[in-house]
């Protein structure tokens, strides 16, 4: 009996993600490979027989977060029975099997092009590690194992061919390359079936997919006309690839949701051209101008990184004016962190960290105070609202995204349910919410 129970513990898994979006939706093709392999889900990691972290290695503090969780759970498993424990994605295809010696007791680590060959892993004896990328993966045949919501990740290419001088992602994700649109078209016709009421397009430069004939604009059609599909996001657009096709999609489709997160990194033309990012502090003013004339109610939000080597106080001051100029709605800051493999590695850093944390402060701060001043100024207004659940807070109320993707907690009418879109009335605002209450029918006609 005790045998039965632990081969049953033994083939089940659990997976935590660390990181973006695109390894929110890795995770989901690792479980349907793992599915696929015979493995079901285990109700919680404590009662799984493999545990896998699906890891990022954007900055070393995702690095050091992710050691010192698998530390803790090699260290716990002790206790138990046989529990294989592993790393995937961006972190384990950065030191690939260097990880096997510095974390004693890790089972498997596995690259994000080595998700399909996870089963033969499993059945290995000693530790291993599979960090070999390939240029053609796309797991185009996997169907995810998605978890139930109403937003879907739909990964629309893998990759990235950009190399900011900055970024490991094309040394951990390889080579650019974009999934077939009729496979993606038939991925949202599952997922609208299957209950979603929102895709999110994942792509590390979304905007510069191409398929065939198909570009970014002509996928954001396609999908446009999936029935039961009733909003559409991307991320993350990199200006330089932003184009009139996808500008006049967004525009069109009634569907696709008026938010752009556009990546700027630095406002300083010096540093934007030492990061190779390929435009200008202009060009991206003169494409917000023509974003914000061409679309209604757009939303913008974006990554700035401070302390890049080289950045001077000058510089960082005119980051710091551009971002007001702009108005973005919102923003996610970072202190620059070197990682090894990269172009600006070399350089080595020239902002200390005292500096780095200070500039990050004030621009957080100083976000802090956009971002409320603008969603002050939609009170009184109404907004359309996809409701995802019950708010944490008040007890009773629901909470969702409206279209710009900001949320909206709000007071709801007796009939509302997890996937209705509901007009809401603004009533107050903070920086990164809006409370409200729903508008009876009565009340919109
Ligand atoms: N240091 C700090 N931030 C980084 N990002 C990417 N690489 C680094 C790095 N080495 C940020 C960029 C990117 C976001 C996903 O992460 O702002 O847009
Ligand atoms: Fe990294 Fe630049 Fe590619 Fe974005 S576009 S993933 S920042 S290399």
């Amino acid at each position: 009996m005790i045998e039965d129970a632990r081969a049953k513990e033994a083939a089940t898994f659990f997976i935590e993600s660390f990181g973006c979006q695109m390894n929110l939706a890795d995770s989901e093709v690792i479980a349907g490979v793992l599915a696929r392999s015979g493995y079901r889900r285990a109700a919680d990691i404590d009662q799984a027989g493999v545990i896998v972290l699906n890891t990022c290695a954007i900055r070393e503090h995702a690095e050091q977060r992710v050691a010192q969780r698998v530390r803790r759970l090699i260290a716990a498993r002790k206790a138990r029975g046989r529990v294989r424990i592993g790393l995937a994605g961006c972190m384990a295809q950065h030191h690939r099997e260097r990880l096997l010696d510095r974390i004693p007791g890790l089972d498997f680590v596995v690259g994000p092009d080595g998700y399909r060959r996870l089963g033969a892993l499993l059945a290995a004896e000693a530790p291993v590690a599979d960090a070999r990328l390939d240029r053609r993966e796309t797991y185009d045949d996997i169907a995810p194992l998605r978890n139930p919501g109403i937003r879907a990740w739909v990964t629309v290419q893998r990759g990235c061919d950009r190399f900011c001088t900055f970024c490991v992602v094309p040394f951990v994700r390889g080579r650019e390359r974009s999934l077939p649109a009729d496979v993606i078209v038939a991925e949202l016709r599952r997922v609208a079936a299957a209950g979603f009421r929102e895709a999110v397009l994942l792509g590390q430069t979304v905007n510069s997919y191409r398929h065939g004939d198909c570009d970014f604009g002509k996928l954001l059609r396609l999908c446009s006309e999936v029935d039961g599909i009733e909003r559409i996001r991307f991320t993350s657009p990199h200006p330089a690839d932003m184009d009139g096709s996808t500008i006049a999609a967004m525009a069109e489709c009634g569907k696709v949701a008026p938010s752009l997160h556009l990546p700027l990194q630095s406002a300083s033309d010096a540093i934007l051209k030492a990061m190779e990012r390929g435009h200008t502090v202009d060009d991206y003013r003169r494409l917000v101008e023509r974003l914000r004339g061409d679309i209604n109610g757009l939303a913008l939000s974006t990554d700035i990184i401070v302390g890049y080597p080289g950045e001077s106080e000058q510089d960082f001051a005119t980051t710091r004016a551009f971002m007001e100029e702009v108005g973005f709605e919102h923003a996610f800051m970072f202190k620059y962190s070197a990682r090894e493999g990269t172009a600006s590695y070399k350089l080595g850093e020239t902002v200390s960290e005292e500096e780095k944390g200070a500039r990050l402060s004030l621009l957080i701060e100083e976000q802090q105070e956009r971002a409320a001043r603008i969603n002050r100024a939609l009170v009184g207004t109404t907004t359309e609202v996809l409701v995802e659940g019950p708010a944490k807070r008040p007890a009773g109320w629901l909470a969702g995204k409206n279209p710009q993707f900001k949320t909206v907690v709000f007071e709801p009418d007796a009939t509302v349910a997890t996937g209705d879109i509901v007009e809401v009335m603004v009533a107050s605002a903070g920086p990164h919410t809006l409370k409200g209450r729903q508008l009876a029918a009565a009340d919109e006609s």
